[in-house]
């Protein structure tokens, strides 16, 4: 995720700028960039790659001035480069923008833009705010900035300077986060709190549609509508570590809770304006060779695998085409059956998995079509592939993935859409109908997350067992998988996933006298099913907890020892909202053993060895 520094007062900005993009680093980035007022107006030095490179560029070169804004970008429209890097400006030169978020509109106001003679050197959409604020700029850069702003659509946290009003550092705040840092007689803005912890414990923290306009000596709060409004500081009292963390205990913590945040940045301009249709404009395969494609293989690696699991029922429902699904360190050696209708896609949040990237390379050697989803712009899957959806989970720092894996998820629901739309296995009715319901999972998640103290309970309890199991039918044999996997890596206490029809074919043997069951119950179709598999555990000696829909408690209660009721959705979306508590018991497991839950034992974030 990009980071945003700005400063304004009467040191050298390019060091506290420089010093506060590096606080930022550990969120990850692909390049780097600073705009200063020097006395030759506004100069930018941006490059790609790490902030040492920008260091090195500035230090034959510095830019010399009391007033800037820097930024370190992570690359969702256009790749990472040179040009692509912010802070971006117009072609007067007089403007320049940082920019976190991504405005959906971007290609229209491009085109309008262009239609007057705008001429565009990047592939991004910051540069285009840039040149809208060219364009509104009437002799105030507030109302510039607001004119514009009225325009844009999507989510933007922005730092804008013009050499007109060399005096002023203009921010917004509209779904991507920004807070304001006030010392005496000099003002700061950032994205994140450890990139001007150095200087300020006094922040205000913008809320969405909220502007700040600051000046060496005052920071003038208003509405993006213009209205003023006035806001209680915020003292900050956190540590360094804690303030990279958001707050939270942990990054795994932190990411769990950004969940909500990844679903909506996903979703974000992935949905007609009437919410009747999905539009993937990144996609370079034409709905008629989508058609064409008569079968799928799925391949990835551990949790993007598991979501992968989950992509194969959503493919499968959705558009009526049979998916297959393979781990990726199998796929290549088993000579697969690629034909030239098999579309295959690969899943990686790193995009620089070997094994994954060794899958892909032997689709495409072997003729067939490479659909990518991954996290990672730029990265050696997404340059591969022939197509890629990039899922904006924003950087994963904890080795086990979790707003990764629930971005993933979203990405499968919207190609599956997207594939039903052009086979026309759902009318339009059924897809917005589905798309409603994807629209409310972030704040069901966020209903999640307020009850994790109940988890927390839970989970100390299994830390104390050596063995568990999880198990479900359907697409919650898909989300066992997947808790299973969280709670191995992270507690070390062994657990077994299980399609809940398999247990009595062999597993059962190991059911005895208290042995923790972790049940999904959330396909209605499946209700009865899982009943009676409960109750095969139950009569040798299991404690069961039961993942429920909301309402099915009192029914449920009769057959469970406890139980966590998720909100309701329709059935397919379930694993977006069922993995969430599993995830948090897997957390409190590993904290309850005093294991280190971000970085686990024999664990690396990105496996570049086959
Ligand atoms: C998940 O918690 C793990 N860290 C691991 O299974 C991971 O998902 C796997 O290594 C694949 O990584 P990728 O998504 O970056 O390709």
């Amino acid at each position: 995720m990009c980071g945003i520094v700005g400063y304004i007062g009467n040191r050298e900005s390019q060091p506290i700028l420089l010093e506060g993009l590096k606080k930022l680093e550990y969120r990850g980035y692909d390049s780097a960039g600073i705009a200063v007022f020097t006395e030759q107006g506004l100069e930018i030095t941006k490059t790609v790659g790490r902030l040492a490179n920008l260091e090195g560029r500035l230090s034959g070169d510095p830019l010399r001035g009391t007033v800037g804004i820097g930024h370190t970008r992570w690359a969702t429209h256009g790749k990472p480069s040179d040009v692509n890097s912010h802070p971006h400006t117009d072609n007067t030169l007089k403007f320049s923008v940082v920019h976190n978020g991504i405005i959906e509109n971007y290609l229209e106001l491009k085109e309008e833009l262009m239609h007057k003679g705008h001429r565009f050197l990047s592939e991004t959409d910051t540069e285009v705010i840039s040149h809208l604020i060219a364009v509104e700029y009437e002799g105030d850069i507030v109302k510039a900035v607001q004119r514009a702003v009225s325009k844009m659509r999507g989510a933007f946290a922005l730092g804008v300077l013009t050499e007109y009003e060399p005096d002023k550092l203009v921010a917004v705040r509209y779904a991507s986060p920004l807070i304001i840092g006030v010392g005496e007689g000099e003002k700061y803005i950032a994205s994140d709190i450890p990139a001007i912890l150095e200087h300020t414990r006094d922040i205000y923290i913008l809320n969405d549609g909220e502007m700040a306009v600051l000046t060496r000596d005052s920071v003038q709060l208003m509405t993006i509508e213009g209205n003023l409004i006035s806001k209680e500081m915020f003292h900050v009292d956190w540590d360094l570590m804690t303030a990279e963390k958001g707050g939270f205990d942990h990054f795994m913590l932190k990411e769990i809770h950004e969940q909500p945040k990844a679903y909506r940045d996903t979703m974000r301009g992935r949905m007609s304006e009437d919410g009747r249709s999905v539009v993937l404009p990144e996609l370079k395969m034409t709905p008629d060779m989508l058609r064409g494609f008569k079968r799928v293989h799925i391949v990835a690696c551990g949790t993007a695998m598991h979501a992968g699991l989950v992509g194969k029922t959503v493919i499968e429902q959705l558009a009526r085409v049979p998916v297959e699904t393979d781990v990726a360190s199998e796929y290549r050696y088993r000579s697969p059956i690629i034909t030239p209708d098999t579309l295959v896609i690969v899943v990686s949040q790193s995009g620089e998995t070997a094994d994954t990237l060794a899958a892909l390379r032997e689709a495409q050697r072997c003729g067939a079509r490479v659909l990518a989803i991954t996290n990672v712009v730029g990265s050696s899957v997404a340059r591969e592939a022939d197509d890629v959806i990039i899922t904006l989970a924003g950087p994963e720092i904890a080795v086990a993935s979790t707003k990764a894996y629930t971005s993933q998820l979203i990405a499968f629901y919207l190609f599956g859409l997207y594939w039903a739309q052009a086979n026309g296995t759902k009318n339009e009715a059924e897809i917005a109908h589905i798309l409603a319901a994807m629209e409310s999972l972030p704040e069901q998640v966020e209903k999640i997350l307020a009850q994790a103290e109940v988890l927390k309970g839970v989970a100390e309890s299994i830390s104390r067992h050596s063995s568990l199991f999880f198990i479900g039918r359907g697409i919650d044999y898909a989300v066992a998988l997947e808790g299973s996997l969280k709670l191995k890596e992270i507690s070390y206490i062994h657990s077994e996933a299980y399609a809940a029809g398999e247990l009595k074919h062999g597993t059962l043997a190991l059911i005895e006298e208290g042995v923790p069951v972790i049940a999904l119950m959330t396909q209605e179709e499946l209700y009865e099913k899982m009943l009676s598999n409960i109750k095969e555990t139950k009569a040798r000696g299991a404690h069961v907890l039961g993942i429920i829909n909301e309402g099915s408690e009192g029914e449920t209660a009769k057959s469970v020892d406890r139980q966590f009721a998720i909100p309701r959705t329709l059935p397919i979306l379930t694993p977006a909202l069922s993995v969430v508590p599993l995830q948090l018991l897997s957390y409190y497991a590993s904290l309850a053993l005093g294991h280190d839950v971000d970085k686990p034992r024999n664990l690396a974030k990105s496996v570049t060895v086959e």
